[in-house]
């Protein structure tokens, strides 16, 4: 048996080493790689690639090339239930296969029946029989001498799954706390991403759609991108790939795919998801208390700090102007907290690595959050600090739009979207800047917020994040430590007020 399998082995191998030789005769750099046919540079089942790979996620199996440059990330990744082998052979990735200690995915109750168990039997013993000669072939390789012209050696990364079925959350810790700590490898999210069944359509809108998906049993939202508006898939895709941005206030990213779909490209991009919608959605329904309505301003101020910070350290991370920030691109989480959506128009600043990356999409925010500076077209465009100013003027409306929602004295007032009584519904860029520029017009706030210590403190930061000049207004940081201290005291007095009772 082992010698039968052995000189299988061997004869397959000769193949390969003559077609090996062959194919470098014709290329010196690059290696021939066995790979599905429509995938990337695949023609006829091969591509040319630095490294050959061969993947196996959750049953999905997929062989093709890396070049030298990614080949890093992707080979060396660590994850349960990932099973990489990567390998610097002319069509080396050929004939891998998982090994049979990776936990077949749950038995479905068909599995029962007697002869699928044979089956399933007769291919495990393939399996081992088929390892055990290629094992056997690999000793006997080593044995021999044979050097690896190449230097480096084959890479399988594999480690056996333990305990249930992995959520996002659990893979994006394998990756973070390891590696490059900025998210999964781009094959992992590729695949991912196509083992997404889309469940219900959750919103639509210029920029393309947002729908509920599941991922092994877990809601996932993605967000599928009108063709006019790839220059903000790119841009999101590109910072979420590079940018160490897992924050409780920040959209958590999952992975980000580009397909081709009857000759046109189709452009995802996978997060979490947040059954309560968006804060646009979520204020058109409820109404707060002051203390849940300072927990989401808190909250989407931790966010935006978060952000606007650069951080210097081994975790470091530029700073990151939103550009767009409004009620429809924060998210409301399930604890009451928000998080900040949608980066496909962010600016990048590093000051330490001094570069300022504005990117290159013809997309502009949304005209009703626009500052005077932007309206008017005074703003420094080559200085970071702009952008960050108008991110406090949009935010200050934000929580205008939140504190109408706010109960005081039994009062609340219905929802409305900022300068609605000011301006049309889409209101043109000219029709903004009258009111906001010309006339220098706030929207009101409504008598009884001055008389709750919560809802003045709040009205009170929005007017300081409404200054017509950009540097007056307050930092992030700023409204963060004003709010923070806001909590701190009132958590203080709820306490007090149980202890007298
Ligand atoms: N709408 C837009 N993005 C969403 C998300 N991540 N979850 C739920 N609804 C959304």
């Amino acid at each position: 048996m082992e010698r039968s399998s052995l000189l299988t082995v061997v004869l397959v191998w000769a193949f390969l080493w003559i077609s090996a030789i062959h194919a470098d005769s014709k290329d010196d750099e690059k290696l021939l790689c066995t790979c599905e046919n429509g995938k990337g540079t695949c023609m006829n089942g091969t591509c040319k690639g630095h490294i050959c790979f061969y993947s196996w996620v959750h049953g999905h199996e997929e062989r093709g090339c890396f070049s030298e440059v990614i080949y890093k990330e992707q080979c060396y990744s660590k994850f349960e239930r990932l099973f990489m082998h990567c390998c610097r052979e002319n069509l080396c990735n050929a004939f891998t296969t998982p090994p049979s200690n990776i936990k077949p995915t749950p038995t479905p109750p068909e599995l029962n029946r007697p002869e699928l168990w044979i089956t399933l039997s007769l291919l495990l013993l393939i399996t081992t029989a088929s390892m055990c000669g290629l094992v056997l072939f690999l000793r006997f390789r080593r044995a021999h001498g044979r050097n690896d012209v190449h230097g480096d050696h084959d890479v399988t990364i594999l480690k056996v799954p333990d305990g249930d079925d992995p959520t996002y959350g659990d893979i994006f810790d394998e990756f973070c706390t390891s590696g490059s700590g900025t998210g999964l490898p781009y094959l992992v999210q590729r695949t991912m991403a196509r083992q997404i069944s889309l469940v219900q359509c959750v919103g639509k809108g210029r920029y393309g759609e947002v729908w509920r998906g599941t991922w092994m049993g877990e809601s996932v939202a993605v967000k599928i991108f009108s063709s006019r508006d790839e220059q903000s898939w790119f841009r999101e895709t590109e910072i979420y790939n590079t940018v160490q941005l897992r924050h409780d206030n920040i959209l958590g990213f999952i992975a980000s795919d580009m397909t081709s779909k009857n000759s046109s490209t189709q452009l995802w991009l996978v997060t979490h998801f947040h059954e309560l919608g968006s804060l646009y959605d979520f204020l058109q329904y409820s109404s707060l208390e002051p203390e849940s309505c300072l927990r989401m301003c808190l909250s989407v101020a931790c966010g935006l700090v978060h952000l606007h910070t650069e951080i210097v350290s081994s975790q470091e991370k530029p700073a990151i102007a939103h550009r767009d920030l409004k009620s429809r691109n924060i998210l409301v989480k399930r604890n009451g907290q928000c998080c900040i959506a949608d980066l496909g128009l962010a600016v990048i600043h590093s000051q330490s690595h001094d570069y300022l990356d504005v990117g290159n999409n013809p997309r502009v925010g949304t005209k009703r959050y626009m500052a005077p500076e932007v309206l008017d077209e005074t703003i420094r465009m080559d200085v970071f600090e702009s952008y960050k100013q108008t991110d406090i003027w949009a935010l200050g409306l934000v929580f205008w739009e939140i504190s109408r929602r706010t109960i005081v004295n039994g009062i609340v007032e219905e929802y409305c979207p900022p300068f609605f009584d000011m301006v049309p519904l889409d209101p043109s860029f000219e029709e903004m800047k009258k009111v906001v520029c010309v006339d220098q017009q706030k929207p009101s706030l409504h008598n009884r917020l001055h008389s709750h210590p919560i809802l003045s403190a709040i009205a009170k930061i929005m007017k300081e994040c409404w200054y017509q000049s950009p540097p007056a207004r307050l930092t992030a940081l700023r409204v963060r430590k004003t709010l923070s201290k806001l909590d701190h005291d009132s958590d203080f007095s709820i306490e007090k007020l149980k202890r007298d009772i």
